[in-house]
């Protein structure tokens, strides 16, 4: 089957088996290995990307579910300035160890303050719920995460 989406704001046309998953297709196919995979079945949000810039399980989505669909992934916000944003801040706090999960996180991190430029802890927290480190405690992550958002809303003043 081919489906048509855009990737990383770039038209495809992409031809794909039905039992294809996206995470699948960028990594294998398109040689897109910012994205991980780790739990593969929507655990540990390493596969995250943004579907209609929705944070969304690159595991769990089917190839053929992205007709129509823009799609961004890892590779596709180094021109973001918040995602600069956001990788800055949890760099400066250290945030982690191995970095197999640094992409997810950061991809929920943008989601999550494109929606709302200004969370409170409890936001980010629930923000990221559904990321999982194997490394840190967490808190160098949540530090690098209240950073951000409090870059964010320097610039936004
Ligand atoms: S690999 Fe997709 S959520 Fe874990
Ligand atoms: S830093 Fe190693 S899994 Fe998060």
């Amino acid at each position: 089957m081919t489906v048509g989406f855009t990737l990383n704001g770039q038209t495809q046309s992409l031809s794909c088996q039905p039992d294809r998953t996206l995470a699948q297709v960028l990594r294998d196919d398109m040689g897109l290995t910012a994205t991980k995979e780790a739990c593969s079945i929507g655990r540990c949000g390493a596969c995250l990307v943004l579907i209609d810039g929705k944070a969304t399980n690159a595991c769990l989505t089917m190839a053929f579910q992205l007709e129509g669909t823009a799609v961004v992934t890892t590779e596709g916000l180094d021109n973001d300035a918040l995602a600069a944003v956001v990788r800055k801040a949890l760099a400066e706090e250290n945030a982690f160890q191995c970095g197999y999960c640094a992409p997810g996180f950061v991809m929920a991190l943008v989601a999550l303050l494109k929606e709302n430029p200004a969370p409170g802890e409890e936001n980010i927290r629930a923000g990221l719920e559904g990321n999982i480190c194997r490394c840190t405690g967490y808190h160098s992550i949540i530090r690098g995460a209240l950073a951000a958002a409090r870059m964010v809303q320097e610039t936004l003043k």
